[in-house]
């Protein structure tokens, strides 16, 4: 579902946080290196609207937005152009079979995708559109859900990014099993 997956072929950056640190992850425009706390981990960004998420003063913040710890600055230069910048963030993991963040990821996306194929005429404002009204409507889904809902609403309108919230990689749990939105937002 959503945009094909293209992954982001560029060598980790050479800096003295990332030595010997492991890989974990990888999309289309991050790299994610394990801090080995435990706790921690090193994002490698090169989408500027990951960057406007994850360091803006205005960012999104609430129960199911990533915490963030610090902004190491640019390490390196993307194939695409694009500065990598280093943040260092709360370690997630991938949604766990059978529970309540699945639960409510899954409900997420199928209430967001039938929201966009109402909107599906208006192209490129499709998104933005649908995530509004889901954020508007009274659809029963919690009420921190709604709050974030409403706030990544916001932030996608002032950054002139789009929701990419239909891919489930970009939905991820912590430990506690609290839904958090990894990755929700990019730059077409
Ligand atoms: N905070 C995190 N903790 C652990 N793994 C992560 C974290 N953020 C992302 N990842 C992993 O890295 C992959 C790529 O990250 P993502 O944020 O989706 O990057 P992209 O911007 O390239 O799509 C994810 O699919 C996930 O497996
Ligand atoms: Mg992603």
């Amino acid at each position: 579902m959503g945009r094909p997956t293209v992954i982001i072929a560029d060598p980790v950056p050479v800096h003295p946080l990332l030595e010997g640190k492991r890989e974990i992850g990888r999309g289309e425009y991050s790299i994610v290196l394990d801090k080995g706390d435990e706790e921690r981990v090193y994002k490698i960004v090169s989408s500027p609207a990951d960057y406007f998420l994850l360091t803006a003063d205005d960012r999104p913040k609430g129960a199911h937005f990533p915490i963030v710890f610090a902004d190491h600055g640019v390490v390196g230069r993307a194939t695409s152009g694009y500065p990598f910048h280093l943040i260092e963030m709360e370690k997630l993991y991938p949604l766990d079979a059978g529970s309540a963040a699945e639960d409510l990821a899954k409900r997420l996306i199928e209430i967001y995708w039938a929201a966009c194929e109402q909107w599906s005429t208006l192209g490129m404002d499709m998104g933005r559109i649908a995530l509004h009204q889901l954020a508007q409507s009274s659809i029963d889904i919690g009420g921190t859900m709604k709050d974030s809902l409403a706030a990544l609403s916001d932030f996608i309108e002032e950054y002139q990014v789009l929701p990419d919230i239909l891919n489930a990689d970009n939905l991820m749990m912590r430990k506690d099993g609290t839904l958090v939105f990894s990755d929700p937002v990019f730059i077409a």
